[in-house]
């Protein structure tokens, strides 16, 4: 394979550009040409393709979002859209395709992979909700993200002897939600994979107040809840005053970790050289600190699981 492209598709993350930068750059190093499709499967179907060297993708490691810009694709998901994407990627003479977005995305390179056009799929999105892939690319740096959030919420629930509950993102997942709550020292984590039992989590709320512990923080998965709505509830149950954050955003954004940056660049050298094979219909993934790749509608079809084991040691350890 002689010519591939590269998008991004879906919610933004932090570490996509050192994903786009490491397929560029393995593409130009092995002698192909590379191709950078804007605003994912909309910018493919109407032919946002511009040709991209190793200048292309210089100075922006270091930067969140995505260079190429990113967008949700109704029409792609037409079997009319596919069609005109197919044809412009024939007209540009792009035989394979490097897709990084998370889920969704994925189910578009799968409908493209199985149209004749090889596609990899590269797991980037901050919500680390992929199941073939132990991470995704702009988790790290979003857990740090609410760290630092965390860690100035806590100097003024500490001054004013409050409890405030935190919502963080990760869609219907709440692996944010638990490595945020762990590593953040929360009084508690409710996620939507464990059902909420607020009078238990009051009930330490009031204990650890009884134990000289006169603030809190709850970290609230977006998938279980609502901050504003348990915030009411968790004041007149415990008698404390109760406030809400909402972190919303501020997760999406940042300069990527080291962690994020090599796992991308990691992934992205992956993917080009299962492309330079003719292979397609693959997604990258790190299993044991290992990156591999499993067939799309495999990876799409695996149960999701949440890591049981940080969540219950935050209980342990936050008592
Ligand atoms: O999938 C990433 C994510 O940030 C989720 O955590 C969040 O729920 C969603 O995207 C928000 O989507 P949008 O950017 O379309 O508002």
């Amino acid at each position: 394979m002689k010519k591939i492209g590269v998008l991004t598709s879906g919610g933004d993350a932090p570490g996509m550009n050192a994903a786009i930068r490491a397929v560029v750059r393995t593409a130009v190093y092995k002698g192909m040409q590379v191709y950078g499709i804007r605003r994912g499967f909309n910018g493919l179907i109407n032919g946002e393709i511009d040709y991209m060297d190793v200048k292309s993708v210089g100075e922006i490691l270091h930067r969140g979002g995505t260079i190429l810009n990113t967008a949700r694709s109704e029409q792609f998901k037409t079997e009319e859209g596919m069609k005109k994407a197919i044809n412009v990627l024939k007209v540009f003479g792009i035989e394979g395709l490097v897709v990084i977005g998370g889920d969704g995305s994925f189910r578009g390179a799968y409908d493209l992979s199985q149209r004749g056009i090889p596609t990899v799929g590269i797991p980037g999105t901050i919500d680390n909700d992929i199941p073939c892939t132990e991470l995704t690319i702009g988790f790290d740096t979003a857990v740090n993200t609410v760290l630092e959030a965390i860690s100035k919420i806590r100097d003024t629930v500490a001054s004013h002897e409050r409890t405030n509950i935190i919502e963080v993102m990760g869609r219907h997942a709440g692996d944010i939600a638990i490595y945020t709550g762990l590593a953040g020292g929360a009084e508690g984590i409710i996620i939507p994979e464990m059902p909420l039992d607020i009078d238990n989590l009051c009930k330490r709320i009031i204990q650890g107040r009884h134990r000289g512990k006169t603030s809190s923080i709850i970290i609230l998965a977006e998938g279980a809840g609502k901050a504003v709505e348990l915030e009411r509830i968790i004041e007149e149950k415990t008698g404390m005053e109760t406030r809400a954050t909402v972190l919303g955003y501020i997760q999406r954004g940042g300069c990527p970790t080291a962690a994020d940056i090599i796992l991308a660049s990691r992934m992205g050298y992956h993917a080009v050289e299962l492309l330079e094979k003719n292979i397609g219909n693959r997604v990258v993934c790190i299993r044991g600190n290992k990156i591999m790749d499993e067939d799309i509608k495999e990876a799409l079809s695996m149960p999701r699981t949440f890591n049981k084991e940080l969540y219950d040691l935050a209980q342990v350890l936050s008592i």
